[in-house]
């Protein structure tokens, strides 16, 4: 558990495909703290999946919709919080995760999300001829923001879940931002 004192906030960014959301699932029961996703929440409010909205409104609206949600989440209650892979591309993004709780990065390469992702149909940018060659640029322009808006990286590789849970959990330890497990 987090004590009542300690900021109230763990956020997850990384590529998409890094386990963002699997981590922050156990996470959150980990540390007796909700789990958010903001890709979830967005797909509530837009009503539609995301891939669709893509389609019908561009990725600029979707944008919006994404920074105005994670705003709301970032001033929200106590949470661990899986944000989208393409939130730190805008600075006002990067700026509300940094400042509302412990930020860490799951670093995955393009390589090792491709293999995760390769039968993926729901994550618009990949349904191109070449999602590999779409994920090294992706990685290329978004390592630096990640790193930028993260406190901690966590380098995936291929560990199990829990075994990712545990590095985190681990990290916050280190960090005091929890207590260290006997
Ligand atoms: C996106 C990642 C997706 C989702 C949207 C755009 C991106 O989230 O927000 O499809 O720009 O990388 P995940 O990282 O959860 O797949």
């Amino acid at each position: 558990m987090i004590p009542a004192a300690a900021p109230h906030r763990v956020i997850l960014v990384g590529l998409p495909g890094s386990g963002k959301s699997t981590v922050g699932r156990q996470l959150g029961r980990r540390l007796g703290l909700p789990f958010n996703d903001s890709d979830h929440v967005i797909e509530q409010r837009i009503g539609c999946s995301i891939r669709d909205y893509f389609e019908r409104e561009g990725e600029a609206a979707f944008r919006d919709v994404e920074e105005s949600v994670i705003r709301e989440l970032t001033q929200g209650p106590s949470c661990v919080l899986a944000s989208g892979g393409g939130a730190v591309l805008r600075p006002a993004n990067r700026q509300c995760l940094r400042d509302a709780g412990h930020v860490i990065y799951l670093r995955s390469s393009p390589e090792e999300v491709f293999r995760r992702l390769r039968h993926d149909r729901n994550r618009p940018l990949l349904q191109v001829t070449d999602p590999l060659g779409r994920l090294r640029s992706l990685y290329e322009e978004r390592d630096p923001l990640y790193r930028e808006t993260a406190h901690f990286v966590i380098e995936t590789g291929r560990p199990s879940v829990s075994r990712l849970v545990n590095m985190v959990l681990m990290q916050l330890e280190l960090a005091a931002v929890i207590p260290a497990r006997p």
